[in-house]
């Protein structure tokens, strides 16, 4: 059988919502679960996180998905619906919805009524300089009025472009945007803070947090890992070696023969590769870990398989590898490979085998 297996620690992902509590005793918590969890499996997810306040998806389909298995907490689409044909669905599974456009604010007055009866929030986006989604500072105050005139409870919301760098320039300009529309629209709820806002600013927290990568036990900030933030990992991701050759100083390994041996060297074969989600680029600092050890990649990762330099090693075949997890930080490899932890976690292909430690 070839050994390719994602572990979830239901019980690491309970560590750390609890830690969003501890850092953020007096806000409700919204647990961003999109994307599948950030890869983790969201079906997998969602009894670690039955004590969160509220769940935070992109789309419909997610939403969905958590109400199919029987969760009754509040849901917010934090983009909102992407057409007028989900607004029924809205309703019926009592969601929330940001609005970021005209085009929503137009579809919402279509279900006013059905909306307001069930007593449900809309969360009014913010642009206050990420330029993605949002309405702009000056047009939001009318936005907010109107649909507290029509008997909406609005909740002023935001998202950071730089949380992930405390002190970066645009963080105070963002701030000072949100703060202004604050005081205009007061008293109204607010939320602004992702992972890494959480930990930076907590005087920030107002009413609602939103706490995605650091739930997972992975870090938002490139300069603190997960042990100085206090996080646990969820995910470990392992393989085992299917093969162990010796090649000789001169000899390549792998795709585009990258790797020259130096020496004789002995090299074991993993069974897992860019198919499985590890990212293929041959980096000449990329490791994985056994025990304790880390050992280098040597060549390029193929679809299936990768190799390590096991020289000098008493190590057999069937022998686990980490890949990522306790040993070697998801955070790790990510910035090994010009990424960050997030992608990695988010692109893990459904081949390797799913198992949950409860
Ligand atoms: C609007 C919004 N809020 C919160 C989050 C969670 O961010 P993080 O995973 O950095 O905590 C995200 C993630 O992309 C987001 O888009």
């Amino acid at each position: 059988m070839r050994h390719a297996t994602v572990y979830i620690d239901r019980q690491a992902l309970r560590y750390n919502l609890n830690r969003v509590k501890q850092l953020a005793p007096h806000a409700k918590i919204v647990s961003m679960v999109k994307a599948n969890a950030y890869g983790h499996g969201i079906k997998d997810c969602l009894a670690a996180l039955e004590t969160t306040d509220s769940f935070g998806v992109a789309c419909l389909a997610e939403a969905l998905e958590i109400r199919d298995e029987g969760y009754t907490q509040s849901i917010t689409l934090i983009e909102g619906v992407f057409s007028q044909d989900e607004m029924p669905i809205v309703i019926e599974k009592n969601l929330e919805c940001v609005v970021h456009h005209a085009q929503q604010i137009k579809w919402l007055l279509e279900y006013k009524t059905q909306y307001i009866t069930q007593k449900l929030k809309v969360w009014i986006k913010l642009n206050s300089g990420m330029n993605r989604l949002g309405f702009k500072p000056d047009e939001i105050i009318e936005v907010i009025q109107q649909l507290q005139h029509q008997g909406f409870h609005c909740v002023l919301t935001m998202h950071f472009a730089n949380a992930d760098v405390p002190d970066h320039p645009m963080n105070q300009r963002q701030i000072d945007q949100l703060i202004t529309i604050k005081t205009a629209c007061a008293p109204i709820e607010i939320s602004c803070c992702n992972s890494a806002a959480i930990f930076n600013w907590p005087e920030l927290h107002f009413d609602y947090v939103r706490p995605g990568i650091m739930l997972y036990g992975a870090s938002p900030f490139a300069e603190q890992n997960i042990h100085q933030l206090d996080l646990k990992p969820v995910m470990r991701f392992t393989a085992h070696i299917m093969a162990l050759n010796t090649i000789k100083a001169g000899e390549h390994i792998g795709y585009g023969s990258l790797y020259t041996a130096k020496t004789d060297m002995t090299v074991a074969i993993v069974s897992i590769g860019y198919g499985d989600g590890y990212p293929r680029a041959f980096i000449a600092q990329n490791f994985v870990a056994l025990g304790q050890q880390l050992f280098p990649i040597v060549g390029r990762v193929s679809m299936d398989m990768l190799a390590i330099d096991v020289t000098d090693r008493d190590i057999a075949i069937d022998t686990e590898i980490e890949l990522w997890g306790h040993t070697r930080l998801v955070d790790e490899v990510a910035s090994a490979n010009g990424t960050i932890g997030y992608e990695l976690l988010c692109r893990l292909s459904n081949r390797p085998i799913r198992k949950v430690i409860s």
